[in-house]
């Protein structure tokens, strides 16, 4: 039953590779939540996508190790993997109610924006 999302990370751990290659290509850098001359929402938004990264390394690794990695190490692996469900629903809860809370207030039409794809509002 979990096979599908078993390939589904495989395509992600190529997705996530090229995204941590692009910087080195002066594309898409990462961006530093410590960085002085950012107001706390941005230090707050560069935050939260930092511990996501970081948290989405750690499932893509431990999976990748559960699959492919030594027998020895698979229960630890999975022990830390399971745990992957906590970040990805808190992550998500934080995102739409951040996009909620931008479509609402200084960001109007940043739904629209993202469903079309369009860059100015018109
Ligand atoms: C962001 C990426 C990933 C997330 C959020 C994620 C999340 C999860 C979660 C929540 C479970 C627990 C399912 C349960 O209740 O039993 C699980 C199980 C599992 N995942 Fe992932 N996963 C990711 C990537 C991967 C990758 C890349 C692989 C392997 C290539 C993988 C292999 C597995 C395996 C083998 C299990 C079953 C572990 C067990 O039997 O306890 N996952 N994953």
């Amino acid at each position: 039953m979990w096979d599908w999302h078993i390939y589904i990370g495989y395509v992600l751990v190529g997705l996530f590779s090229i995204r941590f290659i692009l910087p080195a290509f002066g594309h898409m850098k990462i961006q530093n939540p410590l960085s002085k001359d950012l107001t706390a929402k941005m230090k707050v938004q560069k935050w939260t996508y930092l511990i996501f990264y970081i948290s989405v390394i750690v499932s893509l690794t431990t999976g990748l190790i559960i699959e492919l990695g030594p027998k020895d190490l698979k229960k630890s692996m999975e022990d830390i993997h399971v745990l992957s469900i906590y970040y990805l629903l808190a992550f998500i809860t934080i995102h739409l109610a951040g996009v909620l809370l931008a479509e609402f207030s200084d960001q109007k039409g940043i739904i629209s924006r993202i469903v079309s794809g369009s860059k100015k509002e018109e």
